[in-house]
């Protein structure tokens, strides 16, 4: 039985815990799984620049908006690319991003990463390397985000924040400022529960966005959704293996935006499920001895920054990664 908890930002906005995750859905399929999530009760959907498809979710909103729901009922994120961090590019992109999805504001603008591209490249890979192409005289993240603190002046966004930022990284940018984040979405499952980031974070109020819970598994591992033990508890409690993960997600008062673009499964992850302590428990152990980050930041930052926690397979690339976070 869905029980749909609201949380509220610091801005005071309130934030519906599960939302749709729109990254990887290809062309013609996100604007009937953002059709399908709204007319089927999400409130919350989940964008970026990056993904390349926010003409495809503007034109669902449109579909939707007045007719389902006021523009005001839904929150809608997205985030700056990291080609856009020189603080006069800031603005710009935001514009573009409004552009394409059709709308005035945003609820939440994110600093997608904490690493600088070169401007004009969306996303450039080194010829022999995996990893990218870095601006190494771009903007510290201090000076991004003091083009982002001008952002909610303009009414073109309610609220700001960052993805994928350590510790080191808000705690940066926030004493050089004064202006904490008011969100941090960041990978966050059972195989990288990042429980150190999520207690700092909720000490100074910064919620937390948590993307790939079912653990997307671009990198080919058995998935998540398959482990026996997540089975077993959604046998139990008569669920979906995902919103057993969802539940998990959830538990610690983070807000979760699992993508799909399956019309049974956008209904079912919306179905919010809880967990017990007990269960919550088995689920927390699968990730003891089985770390796994899916998203990959050392291609972007070296792993000295202690922060990341870096699993087996990144040790190749660890050891490439050239790049060092400017954040002041
Ligand atoms: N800030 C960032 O840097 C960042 C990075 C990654 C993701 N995100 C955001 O977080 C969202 C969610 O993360 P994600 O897309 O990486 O991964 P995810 O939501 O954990 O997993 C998505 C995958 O699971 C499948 N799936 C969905 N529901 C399922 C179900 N009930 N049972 C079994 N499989 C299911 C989907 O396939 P179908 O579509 O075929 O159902 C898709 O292959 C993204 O879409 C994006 O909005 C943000």
């Amino acid at each position: 039985m869905s029980f749909q908890k609201t949380i509220t930002l610091s801005n005071g906005a309130p934030l519906a815990q599960i939302g749709l995750g729109t990254w990887l859905s290809k062309e013609k399929e996100v604007e009937n799984a953002v059709e399908i999530a709204i007319r089927n009760g999400y409130r919350h959907i989940d964008c970026a620049l990056i993904y390349q498809n926010q003409h495809e979710v503007g034109a669902a909103l449109k579909k939707v908006i007045p007719d389902v729901v006021k523009r005001e009922e839904v929150f809608i994120t997205s985030k700056l690319w990291n080609h856009s961090h020189h603080p006069e590019d800031v603005e710009k992109e935001l514009d573009q991003t409004l552009a394409e999805l059709g709308l005035d504001y945003l609820d939440l603008y994110l600093v997608h990463w904490p690493v600088s591209f070169p401007p004009g490249q969306l996303f450039t890979r080194h010829a022999e390397k995996q990893e990218m192409v870095i601006d190494d005289n771009g903007p510290s993240l201090v000076e991004t985000w003091k083009a982002m603190i001008k952002l909610p002046k303009t009414g073109k966004v309610k609220a700001i924040g960052v993805s994928n930022f350590s510790i080191a990284h808000i705690k940066g940018i926030a004493e050089a400022t004064g202006v904490w984040p008011a969100a941090n979405q960041i990978e966050r499952h059972p195989l990288n529960p990042q429980f150190e980031l999520l207690e700092f974070c909720k000490e100074h109020n910064v919620h937390i966005t948590s993307y790939s819970p079912l653990g997307n598994n671009i990198i080919g591992v058995k998935k998540l959704v398959d482990y026996p033990e997540v089975k077993a508890i959604a046998d139990r409690l008569g669920c979906t293996n995902a919103q057993v993960l969802i539940a998990w997600g959830a538990y610690d008062g983070c807000s979760v935006i699992p993508k799909s673009v399956q019309e049974d499964r956008i209904k079912s992850n919306f179905q919010q499920v809880k967990l017990s302590k007990e269960d919550y428990d088995i689920i927390t152990a699968l990730g003891k001895d089985n770390h796994l980050r899916f998203n990959l930041p050392f291609r972007y930052c070296t792993a000295s920054d202690p922060k990341w926690d870096v699993n087996i397979f990144d040790e190749e690339d660890e050891k490439n990664a050239t790049h060092q976070v400017k954040i002041v």
